[in-house]
């Protein structure tokens, strides 16, 4: 690895321009030569439609580029402005109760929607054309944490529905195909046009997000959904690489995050990046009480695995944060801690989220490693220090991490598992992080795939609850088996087929001859205390060679009967 990237997002827009030889000195005062700008500053770039402002971005630069500070430029299609929505008001996108974002917050956009994408174009070109050859700019990222609206999790929007309903046409050819996969003779919903076809907003009052729909119908649209992500930054990365040939292009992605299947994203990024904040409970993250170390091992994990490769860390956590409500400040060390953490897991940069905690906006509270008055303090007295460390770890930065031991995390099962949990104390991701957890615990390198990421040269694969099975993995399992891997399967295996209809087979599926094990039943298990029958017992004494062991029952039990598999544990 060269010098690392050591930096942070600064807001140039957010201060006074006599303010801004200051941080650039203290910046290079902690030995930061990368800062990521403009992300979210479109309002400032194209004041009003096609009418450029980049004067006060260059004047930024070359204060920056005086201390020898190079620059990551975003595109600020996160936050698009106010004048775009008042002529465009159909770009806010719709939630899955049928509700269209107001203006007000950020992205506050749909990603298919044909004037946003125009309005895209304009100011991507733009941006790109202007700096082209700047010797300042290096890198471009696209738009912030693709994935999310500003209302929900995704968009229902007409222009969403008849894209999904073309998607679905190429996808499936013809309505009798479609029928047939989807099973809609249930509750008549035959479709005899394409235009018939809903997206699954919201239709009971309360359950899971479209648990009223057809299953397939909703696996479809959870794939559609990510699939417009992808293309919409495809659609930025295209331009780019056009304008740009030179610079890399990444994103910041959300680590866990269930809604984008971020192998699909990363393919065509020259790197990924992540967003870091291990003290900040996600919305999505499984994890009780919020992350801590190993779950934050976990994300940093699933991320360099997309590509492979070493990745960004965009923004990692330098204050205390929240909107309304500040999580607890980091204790002293524990920024450090956190950028070491990122660093001995693969990332190549560092870049703190952000350098002055901001005055105004949704976000006075997410301090930065400045405090509101820009003093430094001892934040910014701990960020120097690991900045100067970091630049002494080349040798650790450079060594790989070759992982023997895959997890498979797909994006299907997470999706299938959102229309129906299935159990009640069923969550994907905490099932994988229980492997997890016990690996890391003994400092066993882990990658973590998908379908679609080579495992082959895995020794050991670790499937949680695979339970879509897509055409042609049962396969690929058994090869890879034959040819010396070691794969654990777990309960709820094999259950689903790729249209998330359940298999006319005996349990575990497709994977029944490997499992060398039939489930002849089956029962969720309750929380204990939460009512009668809870399904099961509290826990189970299991037999191996002999000896008992005491395990808990707590989310689902199989009962099996053998059929070739040799038996080392018996429940009694
Ligand atoms: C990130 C986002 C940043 C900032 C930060 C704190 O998710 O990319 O722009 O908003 O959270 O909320
Ligand atoms: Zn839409």
């Amino acid at each position: 690895m060269a010098e690392p990237l050591f930096g942070v997002d600064y807001y140039p827009e957010h201060w006074s321009t006599e303010r801004w030889p200051e941080d650039a000195k203290l910046m290079q005062q902690a030995s930061m030569n990368t800062v990521r700008l403009a992300e979210f500053a479109w309002s400032r770039l194209e004041p009003k439609e096609g009418s450029f402002d980049f004067a006060w971005l260059d004047e930024a630069i070359d204060v920056l580029m005086a201390r020898s500070i190079r620059v990551i430029l975003g595109t600020p299609t996160a936050a698009p402005p106010a004048w775009l929505i008042e002529t465009h008001p159909e770009i806010l996108p719709v939630n899955e109760d049928g509700q269209r974002a107001g203006f007000g917050m950020r992205r506050h956009y749909c990603p298919t929607h044909p004037a946003f994408l125009s309005a895209t174009r304009r100011i991507v070109e733009a941006l790109a054309t202007h700096y082209h050859e700047h010797p300042a700019v290096f890198a471009w990222q696209i738009d912030n944490e693709l994935g999310n609206i500003a209302n929900g999790t995704r968009c229902h929007c007409s222009s969403c529905r008849t894209t999904f309903q073309r998607w679905l046409q190429r996808r499936y050819g013809s309505l009798e195909h479609l029928n047939s996969k989807w099973g809609t003779v249930f509750w008549s919903q035959e479709y005899t046009a394409w235009e018939q076809i809903p997206v699954p907003v919201r239709n009971v009052r309360s359950g899971s997000p479209g648990s009223a729909h057809n299953p397939a119908l909703y696996l479809d649209f959870a794939r559609f959904t990510s699939d417009m992500w992808v293309q919409y930054q495809q659609f930025q990365v295209r331009i780019l690489r056009d304008l740009c040939p030179h610079h890399l292009v990444t994103h910041n992605l959300m680590g866990l995050f269930p809604y984008v299947d971020y192998v699909a994203l990363a393919q065509n990024l020259d790197v990924v990046s992540w967003d870091n904040y291990p003290r900040l409970p996600t919305p999505w993250s499984p994890f009780n009480g919020g992350w801590n170390a190993c779950h934050v091992a976990m994300a940093h994990d699933l991320v360099r695995s997309l590509k492979g490769r070493t990745f960004w860390v965009m923004e990692q956590q330098a204050g205390p944060s929240g909107w309304g409500r500040l999580s607890p400040t980091p204790l002293a060390g524990e920024i450090r801690l956190w950028t070491l953490q990122s660093v001995a897991r693969g990332a190549e940069a560092i870049i703190y989220f952000r350098w002055r905690t901001c005055r105004v906006g949704t976000e006075q509270y997410w301090h930065g490693i400045l405090p509101h008055d820009g003093t430094p303090g001892r934040r910014y007295q701990e960020v120097r220090q690991a900045g100067e460390e970091l630049h002494c770890l080349e040798e650790l930065a450079t060594a790989a991490l070759p992982a023997e031991v895959a997890i498979l995390r797909s994006y299907d099962v997470l999706w299938a598992f959102e229309v129906q949990p299935t159990a009640e104390a069923l969550s994907y991701d905490d099932q994988i992080g229980r492997y997890y957890r016990a690996l890391w615990r003994r400092n066993v390198a882990v990658d973590l795939v998908t379908e679609d990421r080579p495992w082959e040269p895995y020794k050991v694969l670790i499937t949680p609850c695979l339970f879509v099975l897509r055409a042609g993995i049962a396969a690929r399992l058994s090869a890879w088996v034959e040819a010396g891997g070691t794969l654990m399967l777990t309960f709820r295996s094999g259950v689903k087929d790729e249209h998330n209809n359940i298999v006319d087979l005996p349990l575990p599926g497709a994977l029944r001859e490997l499992a060398g094990v039939d489930v002849v039943d089956y029962t969720t298990l309750l929380p204990a205390g939460s009512g009668e029958p809870c399904g099961g017992p509290e826990s189970l004494e299991l037999i191996i060679d002999g000896t008992s062991h005491r395990v808990s029952t707590d989310v689902w039990m199989d009962e099996l009967e053998v059929n070739g598999a040799e038996v080392v544990g018996t429940g009694a």
